[in-house]
């Protein structure tokens, strides 16, 4: 944890003479010269990035900054936040800008901006609208946090973290998306519910298209380690899938948006870099040949630390969900196909 007093001591030194300087000299503070706290930025501070902003402050996984186009919005969250964070005793800088410069030093950047889904739109037809803000989200980080990595949300997911890949330029396995995390979840609660059981005897899988064309694997999601196959019947566990592609549009239909359960797959996956837990978790990474398949995003079992995605797991998939699996790559490689300023190699 940061001495504050030392920090404070030594940016009140430099207060005096030039707030330009004392900026800088906090940045190196942070950087070089004082131990800190990892630096966590979050893009987009609606309900979702919010949303996630008080998980990461409760759980005290490093300082914010949450920055938004919305004048005043990212100030008022940080600022409400931060009193929740004093009498949690969770001791977080967080700060609200809507200047991109403060994001310098972050060692992880979670993209939300973008437009959310209405009723009875798919995440695909998003893509239009959401790639040129992404792209613009993107060219800020490389301006202002070109060593961080990059935990996209905004839909569709996978062409989106496909384009911040191609934009940025990083290396592959430091931007990855949230998709698995929260299709995961949701095959869980639907397991849980059929069976009757504790979530936390689930381990569930879910490989392929953060949408429609998901494909959850009943034969690796176990409860205790048996395989549900072995548990449900085959319309349960049809059942089950159905529900897990579709509850998403569900919720958005009931309530306009999803929100807590994207938030607490976003913080998992945060808590995993920051706390270098390299925790196996399904999500979006880049595959260079595993499955398969080449220069494409998708969800898939993968090891996430510090560094980012550390490896893919390849599982041994049998000829049908092998099948099921090749559609998803179609659909995706389809759609990063139709990207307006990217050359699909
Ligand atoms: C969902 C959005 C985040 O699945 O894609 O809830």
């Amino acid at each position: 944890m940061v001495n504050i007093d030392r920090k404070v001591a030594l940016t009140g030194i430099f207060l005096k003479n030039d707030e330009t300087i004392s900026m800088l000299l906090t940045l190196m503070a942070r950087v070089w010269i004082l131990p800190s706290r990892r630096l966590i930025s979050i893009i987009g501070t609606g309900k979702l990035g919010s949303a996630v902003a008080l998980q990461v402050a409760s759980r005290e996984l490093g300082d914010l900054r949450l920055v938004d186009i919305i004048q005043g919005l990212p100030q008022g969250e940080a600022l409400d936040l931060g009193q929740m964070a004093a009498e949690q005793g969770a001791d977080v800088d967080i700060v609200g800008s809507n200047d991109y410069k403060d994001i310098a030093g972050s060692d992880l950047v979670v993209v939300v901006g973008g437009l959310g889904r209405k009723p009875g739109m798919t995440r695909l037809d998003l893509q239009e609208k959401n790639e040129d803000i992404i792209r613009g989200i993107c060219d800020k980080i490389v301006e202002y946090a070109p060593k961080t990595l990059i935990l996209m949300v905004t839909n569709p997911l996978d062409v989106m973290t496909y384009l911040a890949w191609k934009v940025t330029g990083f290396e592959p396995s430091r931007v990855f998306g949230q998709s698995g995390m929260l299709d995961t979840m949701r095959f869980k609660y639907f397991i849980a519910k059929a069976l009757r059981v504790s979530t936390s005897s689930i381990q569930a899988v879910v490989i392929g298209e953060h949408g429609d064309s998901m494909v959850p694997l009943p034969r690796f999601s176990t409860v205790n380690g048996v395989p549900i196959t072995e548990l449900l019947s085959p319309a349960q566990v049809a059942e089950a899938i159905e529900r897990t592609r579709k509850i998403a549009a569900e919720v958005i239909a009931l309530k306009g948006a999803t929100i807590y359960a994207p938030a607490h797959g976003i913080t998992r996956m945060v808590e995993s870099v920051i706390k270098d837990k390299k925790m196996v978790l399904c999500l979006t990474a880049h595959l260079n040949g595993e499955y398969g398949v080449k220069d494409i995003y998708l969800d898939v079992p993968a090891v996430l630390g510090a560094r980012g995605v550390e490896r893919v797991i390849e599982l041994k998939l049998n000829d049908e969900e092998r099948a099921a699996f090749l559609k998803s790559v179609e659909v995706v490689k389809t759609a990063v196909g139709h990207l307006k300023t990217v050359k699909v190699s």
